[in-house]
């Protein structure tokens, strides 16, 4: 969840409800090892993904106006037909085996009656704090955050970091999203997390006003220098770089794995290390990464951040809707068919890496 008394104690509270932030659960559309922005047309891609949004994601996707190629969404706002897509967690045995860790639905919060009835996604953040106007993404927009070949702290916990859950329920959920310093780190939790593991991933804010992408889906948008903008309160890119001068709303990415069947330490690695691993190889969790593709239908997005000011959660905007049944029956078939969720003895497209 994402915990008010930070973003919104204080001065930007006091600004008089300014604050916009769209939140939402949306349900897997499909777990593939696919990459249509990294690796567009390979099937298989290197490495497993988690997939949300809309049912065009394909191997492929041109950057073209994928509104009026997708049917169907598992996001509770169903004007949004983008895609969102991560690395997939799993647990490694003390055997050497590994099992894909299941997602978790989050809390309903503000009224919502979708978040908590969704299936093996994530919920997804649009935020733009305070009074400052935001330019939604055109058609066409993409974007990645982190590198899934890093392997070491880059200082950036502010952009993709992970929350041990203390107990049941989210437990220890008291600060904004990578702000805690004891319970948020840039790497995995290096001890069992008895409520879990949460992932959030903050995507830039700033874009170049001109590219819909760029050759690395990065240089075309930037961080204010502050880092993302929900930690630098009321001036949500105010402090943009010349160089990317328009404001984009504040995508966060909120992901739980539900790591608690996995806790036993006899079942851990001898060496006391931790036996989470992403779907990259990565036993660290610096490779962290999330991929975006917009696809909100016309200018659905852009109307809802003009003239949702105040308002949170699932029901924002006058966006339209869709019920949990809706979201939920909306999939993708798979491009590659292989074992995503028995014991595995590698990991998909893992075979002969050094681990
Ligand atoms: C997905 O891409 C494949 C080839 O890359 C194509 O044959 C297929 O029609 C596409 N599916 C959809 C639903 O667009
Ligand atoms: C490996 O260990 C896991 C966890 O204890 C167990 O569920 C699985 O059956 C084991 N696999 C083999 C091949 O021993």
């Amino acid at each position: 969840m994402f915990i008010l008394p930070f973003l919104f104690s204080g001065a930007v509270y006091a600004q008089g409800g300014t604050n916009t932030m769209l939140r939402f659960g949306c349900s897997q559309v499909v777990v593939d090892r696919i990459d249509p922005l990294v690796n567009p047309g390979l099937a298989p891609s290197p490495h497993m993904h988690q997939v949300v949004g809309g049912n065009a994601f394909n191997t492929s996707m041109e950057s073209t106006d994928i509104a009026k190629l997708a049917s169907c969404t598992t996001c509770g706002y169903s004007e949004d037909l983008s895609n969102y897509w991560t690395a997939n967690v799993y647990f490694k045995a003390r055997n050497g085996t590994y099992k894909r860790v299941p997602q978790v639905p989050n809390r309903d919060l503000f009224g919502d009656k979708y978040t908590g009835k969704t299936k093996g996604g994530f919920v997804v953040y649009y935020v733009s704090p305070g009074k400052a106007k935001v330019t939604a993404f055109k058609p066409g927009f993409r974007m990645l955050v982190g590198d899934a070949n890093n392997r070491v702290s880059k200082n950036l916990k502010s952009q993709t970091c992970f929350r041990c859950y203390t107990g049941p329920n989210f437990g220890g959920d008291n600060a904004a999203p990578c702000q805690d310093a004891k319970l948020d780190t840039e790497n995995f939790p290096t001890k069992p997390c008895p409520g879990g593991i949460r992932s959030n991933i903050l995507y830039p804010t700033c874009w170049d006003g001109v590219n819909l992408d760029s050759p690395d889906h990065k240089a075309h948008v930037a961080y204010p220098k502050n880092g993302p903008a929900l930690f630098t309160g009321s001036s949500v890119g105010g402090d943009c770089p010349s160089t990317h001068p328009v404001k984009i709303p504040q995508i966060m990415l909120e992901i739980v794995w539900d790591t608690t069947k996995f806790n036993n330490k006899a079942d851990w690695p001898a060496d006391g290390s931790q036996p989470f691993v992403l779907s990259t190889g990565d036993t660290t969790g610096y490779g962290q990464h999330g991929d975006y593709v917009f696809g909100w239908k016309d200018d659905s997005l852009q109307k809802a951040m003009d003239s949702a000011k105040g308002c949170m959660g699932a029901s924002c905007g006058g966006l339209l809707t869709q019920q949990p049944d809706a979201g939920n029956a909306c999939s993708v078939p798979r491009r590659v068919n292989e074992d995503v969720d028995g014991w595995m003895t590698e990991l998909p497209g893992m075979s002969g890496m050094p681990m």
